[in-house]
């Protein structure tokens, strides 16, 4: 079956289709041929072979133009220079306003080629086709593009929403069970900061899960998407309630930035969701229980909490003074009251938490999970 819904984003245009399906890629054709006369997909090199090379052979047999670009996987080309490759390799093949970029693969893919969409003639359509779980049900949806730069993760980018979101849960036969649970972590986290209903069918078909039941992949990333979306309709440009979505990721960035992404992003990510829920426990907003589910369902999904040393609190703090919901170079946080539901205090949808609590709960982190 395909699940189709819409996502509609005040004040742009057009509503852009997210569809869900299996082996859903061969009938992309109809609609790609309305969209645009070139089509540069844009991939990494461990995509390319999988599923790039077949996306080519499939639009240029259907008579469509098209051209394959990929750059070196990794966090660590999410870059300007990568970017800029890019486009010079599009220039030369005389790519124009005509063209439409096919971004294929994970996060990061997504992230640049989103980039470039929006800046290549000052904006040409974009189609993803995220093939990573965390690619699905995160960075996909929403518009966010970007590149990182020596100073901090995503420093570099604009919204940018893609014409339609296409995601074959087929493509996650070949990724490897690490980077699955990177993917699992942000559905966690739409379960922790919007649906407890979520966040209980994570805890209750872990199993299932990782042993990729297609079923419930299939309604696991559905509901994800869904939350996602429903949070991005309401707050496009991130002035309120889409800080939710960074539930985790204040500590999480830092911890990435201070190991130059040796820790992936759904590490950093699961760490950060367990010391930011640390710091809603100190507050005294959340309670005990909770806190333990919330640590256990990380462990149902592998994900590695034990850190790789023990960080320096002054350069968390450092490195979180860029954090994007910081003011004034003090971070702010998301804190829940309970699984499913975020603390809400005047309108806002962060707080600020004096230092000293902070530099607890980091306290926390370098003796608990470094030992861990
Ligand atoms: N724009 C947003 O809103 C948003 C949201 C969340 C995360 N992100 C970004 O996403 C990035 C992380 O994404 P990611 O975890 O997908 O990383 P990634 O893109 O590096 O993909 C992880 C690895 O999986 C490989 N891969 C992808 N699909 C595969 C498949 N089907 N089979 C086999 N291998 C496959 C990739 O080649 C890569 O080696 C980060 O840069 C993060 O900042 C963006």
């Amino acid at each position: 079956m395909i699940q189709r819904f819409f996502c509609t984003i005040p004040n742009v245009s057009n509503a852009y289709e997210i569809e869900i399906g299996r082996g859903i890629l061969n009938s992309q054709i109809k609609y790609l041929s309305n969209l645009a006369s070139r089509f540069a997909i844009i991939t990494d090199d461990i995509v390319a072979p999988l599923y790039g090379k077949k996306l080519e052979k499939l639009l240029s047999s259907s008579g469509l133009k098209v051209n394959l670009f990929s750059f070196p996987s990794g966090e660590q080309h999410k870059t300007r220079t990568t970017k800029e490759l890019l486009e010079n390799n599009l220039f030369e093949k005389g790519f124009g306003r005509d063209s439409c970029v096919i971004a294929l693969g994970g996060g990061v893919v997504t992230d640049i080629a989103g980039y470039l969409a929006a800046t290549y003639c000052r904006g040409i359509p974009l189609v993803m086709i995220p093939t990573s779980l965390l690619g699905m049900v995160d960075a996909s949806i929403g518009g966010k593009t970007g590149v990182n730069v020596s100073y901090g993760k995503n420093l570099l980018g604009c919204i940018y929403h893609p014409k339609k979101v296409v995601i074959d849960i087929l493509t996650l036969k070949s990724l490897p069970k690490y980077e699955f649970a990177n993917g699992v972590v942000e559905m966690i986290k739409h379960g922790l900061v919007a649906d407890h209903h979520l966040f209980e069918y994570l805890e209750n078909n872990a199993l299932q899960l990782l042993a990729l039941d297609l079923d419930v992949v299939e309604k696991a990333i559905f509901e994800s998407c869904r939350i996602k979306k429903e949070i991005v309709e309401q707050d496009e440009r991130e002035r309120g309630k889409r800080h939710l979505l960074n539930f985790g990721h204040t500590i999480g960035h830092a911890l990435e930035n201070l190991t130059h992404y040796t820790l992936s992003h759904g590490e950093a990510v699961a760490i950060g969701l367990l010391v930011e829920s640390y710091l809603s426990l100190k507050l005294k907003v959340l309670d005990s229980e909770s806190f333990e589910r919330i640590k256990r369902i990380l462990i149902q999904y592998d994900l590695p909490l034990k850190l790789p040393f023990q960080f320096p609190i002054s350069r968390i703090l450092e490195a979180m003074a860029f954090d994007k919901k910081s003011i004034k170079g003090q971070a702010r946080f998301v804190t829940i009251e309970k699984i499913g539901s975020p603390q809400i205090t005047d309108s806002s949808y962060c707080v600020h938490v004096e230092e000293i609590l902070v530099k607890e709960a980091l306290q926390w982190m370098n003796d608990d999970l470094y030992s861990y």
